[in-house]
């Protein structure tokens, strides 16, 4: 069978290769509904979410080392072992989830790229998210944060280009912790924009199809 070994050194999942599926049951000696945070910075989010809710997996990605080590420091000093790092960009690693296999995605706080000429550079694309709409179960939850309100319409105009997805209207913030970031950009009084998607349980025209052939 293939499977991705990894080595484990702390908290960090250490990938043998990166181009095989991600092995979630070995990485957490465990199976449970899994949480992704992409581009998880230090991890106090990360932390925060597997210090409240022990019977879930977390799992943040991260491409600066710095904050690699930084986050997989606070997991060892409160030895959660349900809690672990990839050092792995971002894009790339939602090719590795397997299908169906995560519960919430939360990307908080992506590198804004404010510049027109560094749009290309956003990570929020169509593709983007069908890819982690492939990794996604069904009514599983990308909840996205950010301080700049154009990047909100254009990752709102690339969600409306996936069926898998659809926008869904949340009067509050989701209870639980907050990022760094986000703490950050509250304190200097900056507005913060919300999108929460969420996978159709029921593929989008399947009912129909069922309909129509009864
Ligand atoms: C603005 S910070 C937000 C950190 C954290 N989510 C928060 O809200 O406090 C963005 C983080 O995403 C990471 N990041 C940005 N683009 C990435 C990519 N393509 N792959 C992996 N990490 C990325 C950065 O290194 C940084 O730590």
């Amino acid at each position: 069978m293939r499977t991705n070994l990894r080595i484990f050194s702390g908290a960090e999942l250490v990938l043998e290769s990166v181009v095989t599926p991600l092995d979630l049951a070995r990485g957490f000696a465990r199976s449970a509904p899994l949480e992704v945070d992409l581009g998880c910075g230090d991890g106090a989010f990360l932390v925060a979410l597997a210090e409240g809710s022990p019977d879930r997996n977390f799992l943040g990605v991260e491409q600066m080392p710095g904050r690699v080590r930084g986050a997989c420091r606070k997991i060892g000093d409160r030895a959660l072992p349900n809690a672990r790092i990839l050092r792995l960009e971002i894009s790339h690693s939602l090719s590795l989830f397997p299908r169906g296999s995560v519960d919430v995605f939360h990307l908080l706080f992506p590198d804004p790229w404010p510049k027109r000429r560094h749009h290309v550079r956003r990570v929020v694309t169509p593709e983007f998210l069908r890819a982690a709409a492939r990794a996604l179960a069904g009514g599983g939850i990308f909840q996205i944060k950010t301080d700049q309100e154009d990047y909100l319409g254009a990752m709102k105009q690339a969600a409306g280009g996936v069926r898998e997805l659809e926008a869904i209207v949340e009067d509050e913030d989701r209870p639980g912790p907050t990022t760094t970031f986000e703490e950050r950009f509250r304190a200097a009084g900056l507005p913060i924009f919300r999108l929460t998607l969420r996978k159709f349980s029921v593929p989008r025209g399947s009912m129909a199809a069922t309909a129509r052939s009864i």
